[in-house]
């Protein structure tokens, strides 16, 4: 992994479940990924790829933490989807600022940080501590 400068990985992110670190490392990336390329006043073709990767991983790795949630009955399961919906909300909004041309606000990619590793220190790390175990 590169050194993200926006967005550096910190132990402290870690839920130990290596699966799911693995994969909330490569959402960081892209997060700050996403910060370079508007950063850089990229074409906006570049900032709408790196938007749209960002995207779909998100909606593949909520789906799985949601999936893990149905299966094994986590009793937190319909607040912590609610909480996803709103991360997606903001990605949804950004693309849409970008689409239309609007100047990117780095008030969003801040909050899509700041969300983002509020929400793996205690919501993830909730699930984490009942379902560790099953999640491997
Ligand atoms: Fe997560
Ligand atoms: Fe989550």
């Amino acid at each position: 992994m590169t050194k993200n400068r926006f967005f550096p990985w910190r132990p402290e992110y870690s839920i130990d479940i290596p699966l799911i670190d693995a994969q909330h490392q490569i959402l960081i990336g892209y997060i700050d990924e996403l910060y370079a390329s508007v950063e850089a006043k990229k074409q906006k073709e570049h900032t709408i790829e790196v938007v749209k990767k960002l995207k779909d991983y998100t909606d593949f790795h909520f789906g799985l933490e949601e999936k893990y949630f149905a299966q094994y009955g986590y009793v937190e399961e319909a607040s912590h989807k609610a909480e996803h919906v709103l991360f997606v909300e903001k990605i949804v909004e950004f693309q849409n600022i970008i689409e239309r041309n609007l100047p990117a606000t780095f008030q969003i990619l801040l909050f899509l940080k700041d969300w983002f590793s509020n929400h793996i220190m205690k919501n993830d790390r909730k699930y984490a501590l009942v379902l560790k175990d099953k999640i491997v």
